[in-house]
């Protein structure tokens, strides 16, 4: 059975946020020979992504490198105009909102945090400057001086900079890599946005303080019921900290639902090599594979079918020539919602019987 609609997790309607059939195409400049080519090359870096990102919840998107991660939080946060497909806040269509003011509306709602917080902070600006800045372009620095540094104060102590006269006149070399992410996070809140794109918030920074900034995240959709879009590279973190999670291979969803059922239950065998190669700390290292995960395809020419097949143990001649559709993956207990759990996979197609699905999964050789 195919889903009809991308499945959401939670079964709620307060859907924010909402992709569907995102695609996005970077034309590639010819060279030599092409020149005389008609044919348009294009790194096809995102090819057909639906997902929702709902009121209060947090939604991983993971992936490893040169999957289109950032490209999709760039996309959703209308820094590109898309190739195809739509993007939706609250139901209303935004695809052309990208200049002047409309962006600015937009941007007021959808706000983005980036990898790297020394890069995304000017230098030679302080903690003041860049928070009074994001306040006054979003309208929320109030009417006097009394009232901005109040609203200066609320952002530092949302963000847990406290007190906040310790951080306020900093500049960000003064900063350590978490409390620059911090302001980095209090200055998208200036905007006071119902979203929050978050792009490997944390893997810039010490492995000691990561947890405490996605736990300020976590308070932050606990609290202020945010929309949060976490990209991650780090599977397990979506686990802990996601309440949904997608994962891309190649450009491409193939699989999501509940973070729980994803990482324990997953079905796409992209998924299942992830969670094989990531690092466990309850599993002896012996049983981790060593290898990586393979090389991902070139997005130029993608392989044709499901993009994963040239990797992929299962693969049958059915994959090389169709791309999957997402097929709902029943939960374990039977009664749960079927719909929340989906994989882009033939595996779990209608015309197999189950006698051949588990020949399929007795693959001939390991990975
Ligand atoms: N501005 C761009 N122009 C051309 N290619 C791009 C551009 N941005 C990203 N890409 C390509 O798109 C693919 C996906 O990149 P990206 O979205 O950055 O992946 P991720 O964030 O998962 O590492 C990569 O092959 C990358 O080289
Ligand atoms: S569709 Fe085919 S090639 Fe792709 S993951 Fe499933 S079995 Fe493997
Ligand atoms: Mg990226």
């Amino acid at each position: 059975m195919t889903t009809s609609t991308a499945p959401s997790a939670s079964g709620t309607t307060d859907v924010v946020l909402e992709a569907d059939g995102l695609t996005k195409h970077f034309p590639v400049r010819k060279r030599g020979r092409e020149l005389l080519s008609r044919k348009v090359r294009a790194v096809r870096a995102v090819e057909d992504v639906t997902l929702r990102l709902h009121r209060g919840r947090v939604t991983a998107l993971v992936g490893e490198s040169g999957s289109g991660k950032s490209t999709v939080a760039r996309l959703l946060a209308q820094l590109y105009p898309q190739t195809g497909g739509t993007i939706k806040l609250h139901g209303e269509a935004v695809s052309d909102a990208a200049s002047g003011k409309r962006f600015r509306a937009y941007s007021k709602r959808v706000q983005m945090i980036f990898q790297d917080p020394f890069a995304s902070l000017n230098p030679v600006h302080t903690v003041r400057y860049h928070l009074t800045r994001a306040l006054k372009i979003h309208g929320n620095a109030g009417k006097s001086a009394t009232e901005q540094e109040a609203a200066l104060t609320h952002l530092l102590t949302r963000v847990q900079l406290t007190p906040p006269e310790r951080y306020i006149d900093k500049f960000p070399h003064e900063l350590s890599g978490g409390q620059r992410q911090r302001v980095a996070i209090a200055r998208a809140l200036g905007a006071d946005p119902e979203v929050l794109l978050a792009d490997e918030p944390v893997s810039m920074l010490d492995v000691s303080i990561r947890l405490g900034v996605l736990n300020l995240l976590k308070d932050l959709k606990e609290r202020l019921h945010l929309a949060i879009l976490y990209i991650t590279h780090d599977i397990a973190s979506a686990r802990y900290f996601a309440d949904e999670t997608y994962v891309m291979y190649a450009g491409r969803v193939v699989e999501g639902g509940e973070s729980e059922a994803v990482t324990q239950r997953p079905a796409h065998p992209y998924t299942q090599l992830l969670i094989e190669s990531a690092p466990d700390p309850d599993r002896p290292a012996a049983q981790e594979k060593d290898g990586g995960t393979g090389e991902p395809p070139s997005l130029i020419n993608p392989p044709e079918g499901c993009r994963f097949n040239p990797r992929c143990p299962y693969a049958m001649k059915v994959c090389a020539e169709k791309v999957p559709p997402r097929f709902a993956i029943p939960a374990d207990s039977g009664d749960g919602d079927s719909t929340a759990h989906f994989a882009a996979c033939w595996l779990y197609g209608d015309g197999l019987s189950e006698a051949d699905k588990a020949k399929l999964r007795e693959p001939e050789e390991a990975l």
